[in-house]
């Protein structure tokens, strides 16, 4: 028996997700949010189980440090890719293939690059825990500077769209309400993929790009929900 917790930050709608094995009593949490760290330490200890690992998909950030002050006082290790530039403070660094074992639970690792360039998708069973690559309705931005609009489009719809429709995205920023989509309704409805070629594609983010360089800046808390 597995137990699955889906924790969303209000103020950011970045999302944290935590995997408990109950024959182990271990658990994994997956891209932990700063402020929230308190929350998740109360779901670990009232679920009864250890925190043995601690995964990123991506180096993030608003995240930053979230980890390492979730590891602290725990014996939980902290796993990223072996191409973030964080990769050196890991316990352990992912490649694509790679699995992780928290008791009975197993994680795939799937290189899938674009956002930055060294973002991961993380596969437990049907689920896919997408981090800012492929959301709901949307995929993550391009802005950072190893990022590629390029890979970001062959990620989705080489990687991701290869899985069957009613796989299960749970992405690590939700958009309103929808906190969990499915592969084949993005791969038929998303606005930012569906019908749009590779070239098309690139050519938009460029845009979306030079666009944003050329806009004021907003003020703070001029929305709700962003993607970083
Ligand atoms: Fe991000």
């Amino acid at each position: 028996m597995t137990y699955f917790r889906q924790f969303r930050d209000e103020s950011s709608g970045a999302c944290a997700y935590l995997i408990g094995c109950t024959a182990g009593r271990c658990a994994v949490i997956i891209d932990p949010q700063p402020g929230q760290l308190d929350l998740y330490r109360g779901v670990v200890a009232e679920l009864q189980l250890q925190l043995e690992w601690i995964v990123e998909t991506h180096d993030h950030p608003r995240h930053s440090g979230a980890a390492d002050e979730l590891r602290q006082g725990t014996t939980a290790r902290i796993a990223r890719s072996y191409h973030a530039a964080s990769a050196v403070a890991a316990d352990r660094q992912l490649r694509h293939g790679d699995r992780l074992q928290v008791g009975d639970i197993e994680l795939e690792t799937i290189e899938t690059p674009g956002h930055t360039g060294s973002c991961l998708t993380f596969r437990w069973e049907d689920r896919l825990f997408t981090g800012d690559c492929l959301l709901i309705g949307n995929c993550g931005n391009t802005d950072a500077a190893d990022a590629s609009a390029a890979l970001l489009y062959d990620s989705i719809t080489r990687r991701l769209f290869a899985f069957p429709d009613e796989t299960l995205i749970y992405p690590a920023h939700c958009d309103g309400d929808r906190c969990v989509g499915c592969i084949g309704a993005e791969r038929r409805s998303n606005p930012e993929l569906h019908g749009i070629g590779r070239d098309e594609f690139i050519a938009r983010r460029r845009e979306a790009g030079r666009r944003q360089r050329t806009q004021p800046t907003q003020p703070p808390n001029a929305g709700a929900w962003h993607v970083e």
